[in-house]
């Protein structure tokens, strides 16, 4: 059986609250394992191609300005269903509702923000893992 791979993103309110060590330590404790990390600042192109699929929504603009904002942390992380069990760890995208428990239920709420911030992106498929990997990581 193979191993899948998933693509985690600590946001820029995430860094900017200093929870990148609270993010890794619930992919590690959950027993997933970090096989890539770097900080970053993303640009406008690479943001682009990340959330193409929000091309023309009204949030995408203030997503793409939010996720500029500072520095973000690029994460890869492995494990069997990894991609499925860090969407759980993350929580639901409103922080108002996500579950206490979850990174987003414990770490965020709504700030009264044009767009939603929520500590953490996590892919939401293999396909988007893999082209998410790509992205930021190279082949
Ligand atoms: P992500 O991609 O960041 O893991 O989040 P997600 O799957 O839970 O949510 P998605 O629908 O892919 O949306 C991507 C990010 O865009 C922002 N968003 N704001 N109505 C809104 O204001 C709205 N909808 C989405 C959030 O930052 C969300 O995580
Ligand atoms: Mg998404």
């Amino acid at each position: 059986m193979s191993t899948e791979k998933t693509l985690i993103l600590v946001k820029p309110d995430g860094v900017r609250r200093q929870l990148v060590g609270e993010v890794i330590s619930r992919i590690e404790n959950k027993g997933y394992v970090i096989t890539a990390m770097q900080m970053m600042q993303a640009d406008r192109a690479l943001l682009e191609r990340h959330y193409t699929e929000h091309q023309g929504k009204p949030f995408f603009e203030p997503l793409v300005e939010f996720m500029m904002s500072g520095p973000i942390v690029a994460i890869v992380a492995e494990g069997n269903r990894v991609i499925e069990g860090f969407r759980s760890l993350a929580g639901v995208t409103d922080p108002t509702v996500a579950a206490p428990g979850t990174i987003r239920g414990d770490l965020a709420r709504d700030q009264g923000t044009k767009v939603v911030q929520n500590i953490v992106h996590g892919s939401d498929s293999q396909e988007s893992a893999a082209r998410e990997i790509e992205i930021f990581f190279g082949k």
